[in-house]
């Protein structure tokens, strides 16, 4: 005869309702690393380079903030191209952040992440809430990229130095390349060029 299979003993103390407002200590803290990683790579490297990315995330994310809030607000005789121009920018940018963020927690590290906290680290100077004239949304946003660009030529030098060559990848193939390209399409409208009629040459008077 088959033995009848008995049912395991529950716990007591399972229930169906979901237990709301949790609260427990964090399990690492900010700017710190943990400690025993596979990645041939010391821990004064990875608490180096992680601070040194999170800086770099701050700034991109509010490099990424300032795309949307200029593809809100634009305004005037190009807003439809800008309007996406700003939009396509932005979408990069959120690509950027994922990889950065992922790089600091692949390292061992803590990612910024809300917005308070990128508001106190980040280098780039704070827009108005109004809206603000194409030009100067224009110039706003390529003075955040000049700030990425110089920090992710340091970064990737050091990441180099220190033998993190991924995150010297990182910086110059997915960061700096991204910025560089971005800061030609920008830069190239806020080049003075005639809309309609061409200058002409003066014409010298005889004589
Ligand atoms: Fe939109």
């Amino acid at each position: 005869m088959a033995k009848k299979e008995v049912p395991a003993a529950r716990p007591a103390n399972i229930n169906a309702q979901p237990r709301l407002h949790q609260h427990a200590r964090e399990i690492q803290a900010y700017g710190t690393v943990s400690h025993a990683l596979p990645l041939e790579l010391e821990e004064p490297v990875r608490l180096e380079m992680t601070e040194q990315l999170n800086l770099l995330l701050a700034d991109t994310m509010t490099l990424r903030d300032l795309y949307k809030k200029s593809h809100w607000q634009v305004a005037g005789p190009t807003f439809y191209q800008l309007h996406l121009l700003f939009d396509k920018h932005y979408d990069e940018q959120v690509e950027i952040v994922d990889e950065i963020a992922e790089r600091i927690q692949l390292l061992g590290g803590v990612s910024l992440s809300m917005a308070a906290d990128v508001a106190e680290t980040t280098r780039i100077a704070r827009p108005p809430r109004g809206r603000e004239e194409v030009p100067v949304q224009i110039s706003r946003l390529l003075d955040a990229h000049q700030i990425i660009i110089g920090h992710c030529r340091q970064l990737a030098r050091r990441a180099s130095e220190l033998g993190d060559d991924g995150t010297n990848d990182l910086v110059v193939s997915d960061v700096l390349r991204a910025n560089e390209l971005q800061v030609w399409f920008l830069s190239e409208h806020l080049v003075d060029v005639p809309l309609v009629h061409a200058e002409e040459p003066e014409v010298r008077k005889a004589g």
